[in-house]
């Protein structure tokens, strides 16, 4: 096991730093002179275009990989993309028609309650489409048609580089169904130059291991952890929490960062630690409203923000700043976990839990 790990102490660890060759292996050979080429999807595409909704259905962090996507798909596609938890679907017997895509998400393929919604969807008539990490698995098999994550082999229970690899696969199936569309054309082109660069930018962004180690020292203590994100990183608050939850056993939720105002900012107060969001793209100036308002109420706060921001975030220097690469909007969320999939590890580690085998959780959950 220990050859397996190489010069890392946790399986965790290990794949946190081998995103950028993850994502680099789940590019391989699709990305074509300003094109992408997905072979499971190709003779699909076209009905995939005329569908009345594409829905994403997943679990866990599968789910989160496919609410990160969601902005963009729907930006390309102009298809309304709804988004549904599995076990969710299967209790409420949601509607789901026969000119719906539906898209499973699994980096097991073998998850109990996406293949439920899958056999579900299936008797509903909806095209079904699987994107997962397990070649030969049954939603591979089960599904019409799809794409393969290529992440390789991910053995800590906390998922961290299929989640990214996910979330580039979506990108790049929202690049395919929008490649019939003149308008959307520089903005597809800029998307695949930047997908080029990414595993540079996951290897720049992975340089701030010492720094969340430190800042995983100052919240060694808490009970609990809030994690605020908007749009395109609403996403990346909830797997932040997730991978904080689950691993470091420390309470921790993400919000969603408009909803601030209806409840959460009610626990706000010197003592809580809330990271707020706020790197470059639309939602950027809402985002700095929220960091005043929260300072107003004196919160302990951290702010993750684009290179160089540190000022226009945080003016009186009052906050913790996290600052990452600035990558293109549909991107961001896959730089933007990594610090706290890193603070996640480093939490875990000095707290004394088992960082790949988590208390009560198992990799793949093969049960209802
Ligand atoms: C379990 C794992 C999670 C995972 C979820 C979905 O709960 O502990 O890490 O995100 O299942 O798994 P899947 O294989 O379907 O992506």
């Amino acid at each position: 096991e220990q050859i397996k790990k190489g010069n890392y102490d946790h399986f965790m660890q290990k794949e946190i730093h081998e995103q950028p060759h993850s994502l680099t292996t789940t590019m391989r050979g699709r990305l074509r002179d300003n094109d992408v080429v997905l072979g499971g999807l190709k003779v699909h595409l076209k009905t995939i275009r005329h569908s009345r909704r594409i829905i994403f259905i997943g679990c866990g962090t599968s789910y989160n990989a496919a609410l990160a996507a969601r902005p963009f798909l729907e930006e390309l596609s102009g298809i309304p993309v709804a988004m549904e938890l599995a076990s969710d679907l299967l209790d409420r017997q949601g509607p789901i028609y026969r000119e719906d895509t539906a898209v499973f998400v699994s980096q097991s393929g073998e998850t109990a309650d996406t293949l439920l919604a899958l056999e579900y969807a299936l008797e509903n008539g909806a095209l079904c489409v699987g994107i997962t990490n397990t070649v030969g698995s049954t939603l591979a098999r089960k599904t019409h048609c799809g794409v393969h994550i290529n992440a390789g082999c991910e053995i800590g229970v906390a998922s961290t580089k299929a989640y990214t690899s996910q979330i580039v696969v979506m990108v790049m199936v929202a690049l395919a169904i929008g490649a019939d569309k003149i308008s959307t054309q520089s903005k597809r082109e800029a998307i695949i130059n930047a997908l080029h660069d990414l595993p540079n930018q996951v290897s720049e962004v992975l340089k701030l291991d010492s720094e969340m180690k430190d800042l995983a020292e100052s919240l060694i203590e808490t009970q609990s952890l809030l994690v605020f994100g908007r749009g395109y990183n609403y996403a990346t608050a909830l797997e932040g929490a997730l991978k904080v939850k689950e691993v470091a056993l420390m309470h921790s939720e993400g919000m969603l960062a408009g909803e601030m105002k209806h409840g959460p900012l009610a626990l706000v107060d010197e003592t809580l630690p809330i990271i707020v969001i706020a790197t470059r793209d639309a939602c950027f100036s809402k985002q700095q409203s929220v960091i005043q308002q929260l300072h107003a109420r004196k919160g302990r706060l951290i702010v993750m923000c684009s290179n160089g921001d540190a000022s226009s975030v945080c003016p009186s220097g009052y906050c913790r700043v996290i600052e990452v690469p600035q990558v293109a909007d549909c991107l961001q969320p896959v730089i933007n976990i990594v610090p706290l999939q890193l603070l996640a590890y480093h939490l875990t580690v000095l707290r004394g839990y088992d960082v790949d085998q988590p208390r009560n959780l198992a990799k793949s959950v093969t049960t209802q």
